[in-house]
């Protein structure tokens, strides 16, 4: 098999993050779901300001916790589509951002990978404790040889200093590495660092207009399994 490791991202990846949508609805009717997505779309652009702004191999001087930039992103986005967020608002938006469902097949697939012998890791833009937080709650960290937070590089993905991490991590070739995620921009850097790619399509998007077309794609993790078994 051509693999030795398989590299998932988390967030939208093996955790839902948008159900959160349905708390964001409840406390703002009408806004659960422009809440959900602009506070997603918001947190990552901070992510790239800060390392567009100092893509220093040594770490961003502007860098942040995901954890902290995911807060600053709730508040912006309340602010503009002007929603009253109280501090008990918030404090519950955030409780069940730390505490996100893995998806259903999430799991299942990640024992069937390790069943066949390769290595498995998260490579994310979330933060240690994050990550070990939302992990544990979902009962996936046990499924993870590593759990590499871009913490140790105080660089967002897509910078190359961020997925260089897994090779740190790891003895492996780029090119024995398939990363997996939903974000098609996840996908691209990925793809442009070396790595085989696995495109989660799980919203049913057209893949972006520019950057290398993922290797494989399917609606959810379940479609990786079938591919990675007849990869010579
Ligand atoms: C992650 C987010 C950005 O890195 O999906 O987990």
């Amino acid at each position: 098999m051509k693999y030795q490791l398989i590299a998932f991202d988390a967030y939208g990846t093996l955790l839902d993050v948008f159900a959160v949508t349905a708390s964001a609805e409840q406390l703002f009717p009408g806004h659960g779901k422009s809440l959900s997505q602009l506070w997603r779309d918001k947190q990552l652009e901070y992510t790239r300001l800060i390392s567009l702004a100092d893509p220093n191999a040594e770490g961003s001087q502007h860098y942040q916790s995901f954890w902290d930039i995911t807060i600053a992103a709730l508040r912006f986005s309340c602010k503009q589509l002007k929603l009253n967020l109280t501090r008990e608002n918030e404090a519950q938006l955030l409780q069940q951002y730390a505490h996100l469902d893995p998806f259903t097949e999430s799991k299942q697939v990640l024992g069937e990978v390790k069943r066949m012998g390769l290595k498995t890791c998260v490579l994310s833009n979330g933060n240690t404790e994050m990550l070990s937080t939302a992990l544990g709650h979902s009962q996936l960290k046990e499924y993870f040889d590593a759990v590499i937070s871009v913490d140790e590089a105080r660089q967002f993905k897509i910078t190359p200093a961020s997925y260089q991490l897994v090779l740190k991590h790891f003895s492996v070739a780029k090119d024995q590495v398939l990363f997996i995620s939903c974000n098609a921009w996840d996908i691209i850097g990925a793809n442009w660092f070396g790595f085989d790619t696995f495109w989660v399509n799980r919203y049913l998007l057209p893949f972006e207009e520019i950057g290398l077309k993922p290797r494989y794609s399917g609606e959810n993790l379940n479609a990786l399994l079938p591919n990675i078994k007849t990869t010579p």
